[in-house]
């Protein structure tokens, strides 16, 4: 029978028998993947293992920041890179879906080559690739194969050149969990929703700049905090906020406003494939709405994605 705890001390023996005193890079996103495979290769080479940690400038408002702080509080050996401006500039009037998707993946690649070049003497590369990725990496057709090959560090490898560390490769979500719940992982990581790799830059439709991501980032901690605050957030699979190249009339006092609109998208679903649009209280969403249009400079309206998936997708790139 398979139980977290054997796993758990069977993983750690594995590692060590194949590491021994070798050194490991592996690049942490945050998610619930990286961050539990990391914990299981500290846990059996402790200092030999290296993190690195890219803020891309397109993250959660404030989450580079509460995530770094988060491993280093677990004892990762972490180095956290900002590489916004990296970022910001070669995405400067992309907007193009997938363009962005190739930019930030090769920008990716690129700051974690260079990281990892500063560290003498690393022989495997870390990587918290679970047993899902692995069949979809092979299938042929099926969104999920695009979704993988954008990001979630699967370029890595062929490039770097080292042996691989994967200890969740046989592992489902809910296993994962489950291990991360055995080796004392914090409940934040453990029931973070699903965020995609080219984060925030897919959720603002158009090209992106600074001010835009600090916008949305806005309203997106408004809405993730509401949706904490009322109970709501383990209920939804994923919750997000889209940034619209729409701007539209509104008053403000006795001023005639025209800005931006932002949409908030919560779906339910098991795995991402399908998915339906979460019925919130309407009470809340006016809540949410209200908050964001008085919080928010530069947004005069919120609406509420009522569309499932498919036909539509749960990203609106
Ligand atoms: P869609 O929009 O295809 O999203 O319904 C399904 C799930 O995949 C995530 N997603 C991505 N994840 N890189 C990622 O790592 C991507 O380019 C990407 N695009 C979508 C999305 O957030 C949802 O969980």
């Amino acid at each position: 029978d398979w139980t977290p705890a054997a796993f758990v001390q069977e993983t750690i023996e594995k590692i060590k028998a194949q590491v021994g005193d070798k050194r490991v890079v592996m690049a942490l996103s945050g998610g619930v993947d990286s961050t539990v495979a990391a914990e299981l290769i500290h846990k059996a080479i402790g200092k030999n293992l290296f993190c690195i940690f890219v803020d891309n400038g397109l993250l959660r408002k404030n989450e580079y920041e509460t995530v770094l702080e988060s491993y280093k509080h677990m004892g990762l050996n972490v180095k956290g890179v900002n590489a916004r401006d990296l970022f910001y500039g070669q995405l400067d009037g992309v907007s193009d879906p997938e363009k962005k998707r190739k930019i930030i993946g090769r920008l990716f690649i690129e700051v974690f080559q260079h990281e990892s070049a500063q560290l003498t003497d690393i022989s495997f590369l870390g990587q918290g690739t679970i047993y899902p990725d692995v069949i979809e990496s092979v299938s042929v057709n099926g969104p999920s194969v695009t979704i993988k090959s954008h990001h979630n560090v699967g370029g890595l490898p062929e490039k770097m050149n080292m042996q691989l560390v994967e200890p969740l490769r046989f592992l489902f979500k809910d296993e994962v969990r489950r291990v991360g719940r055995e080796i004392g992982i914090s409940d934040v990581f453990l029931g973070r929703h699903p965020f995609p790799g080219p984060g925030l830059a897919i959720r603002i439709l158009g090209a992106i700049t600074p001010d835009k991501v600090a916008m949305l980032q806005e309203a997106d901690a408004i809405y993730i905090e509401g949706l904490r605050e009322a109970g709501l957030y383990d209920k939804v699979w994923q919750a997000g906020t889209i940034l619209l190249p729409v701007q539209s009339v509104g008053v403000m006092g006795d001023e005639r406003t025209y800005e931006f609109t932002v949409a908030l998208r919560a779906v339910t679903s098991t795995d991402g494939m399908t998915a339906d649009w979460a019925h919130l209280p309407y009470e809340f969403l006016a809540k949410m709405s209200n908050d964001i249009i008085n919080r928010v400079k530069g947004i005069n309206r919120v609406v509420y994605d009522i569309s499932s998936k498919p036909p539509a997708t749960i990203e609106w790139e």
